[in-house]
């Protein structure tokens, strides 16, 4: 960093702009392969927490990668760029005072690693979302799996690329195994206390 750019501070800071909302901000962390069934849980949980009056925005890689990121592709090196990115993203947003929800493959252990480093451990939730490869490309909603196997697609994650299980994820929701009802209800048990909701 250039020793001539120096951090300015405002009167308003996360504390005030937390109490103003009445909750906690925080980043709630999807990972998974794609197909597993990250956006959906993204979105109904985001759905049930607005219900309540909180503050939130979903942060979701197809659409980032079409705007912030467009630049990126799905490298080694590319991904860990995207998810740098989106962690200093999501960083700002946790200084508005936002609950924040992340759903990324990011599939390497050492890049949600890193994530966790620049957000802060304490504003941190990691949700795997776990779900067979077989099961994915069974599923295919986008059809990719199919394109990956036909090789029109490279460094497919699952399938020519690696996926790292979490290694110590805070949550585990298995959607092969339970209803997306289920998983919400799990998550919100979760995030309640840390949001200090009543
Ligand atoms: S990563 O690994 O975290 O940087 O990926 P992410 O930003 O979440 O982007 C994943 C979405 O991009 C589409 N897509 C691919 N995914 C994996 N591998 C390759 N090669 C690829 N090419 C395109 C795909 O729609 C992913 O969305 P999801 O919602 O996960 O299915």
């Amino acid at each position: 960093m250039n020793k001539n750019v120096i951090q300015q501070d405002y009167s308003i800071n996360v504390k005030n702009r937390q109490q103003q909302n009445q909750h906690n901000s925080l980043l709630i962390w999807f990972t998974g392969l794609s197909g597993s069934g990250k956006s959906t849980l993204a979105n109904q949980v985001e759905v049930t927490l607005h219900q309540q009056d909180l503050k939130t925005y979903v942060l979701d890689g197809d659409n980032i990668r079409r705007g912030l990121n467009k630049d990126l592709g799905f490298t080694p090196e590319d991904r860990k760029e995207n998810l740098r990115r989106i962690a200093e993203t999501a960083k700002l947003f946790i200084d508005a005072g936002v609950v924040t929800l992340a759903a990324f493959i990011s599939p390497l252990q050492k890049d949600r690693d890193k994530i966790k480093q620049i957000v802060g451990k304490e504003n941190f939730i990691e949700i795997y979302v776990k779900a067979s490869v077989e099961a994915c490309e069974k599923r295919d909603v986008k059809g990719l799996y199919q394109k990956a196997r036909n090789g029109e697609i490279k460094n497919f994650t699952g399938i020519s690329a690696p996926y790292e299980e979490p290694e110590n994820p805070d949550i585990i929701v298995n959607s092969e195994e339970q209803t997306i009802k289920e998983s919400i209800q799990l998550i919100m048990d979760k995030i309640k206390t840390k949001l200090e909701l009543p």
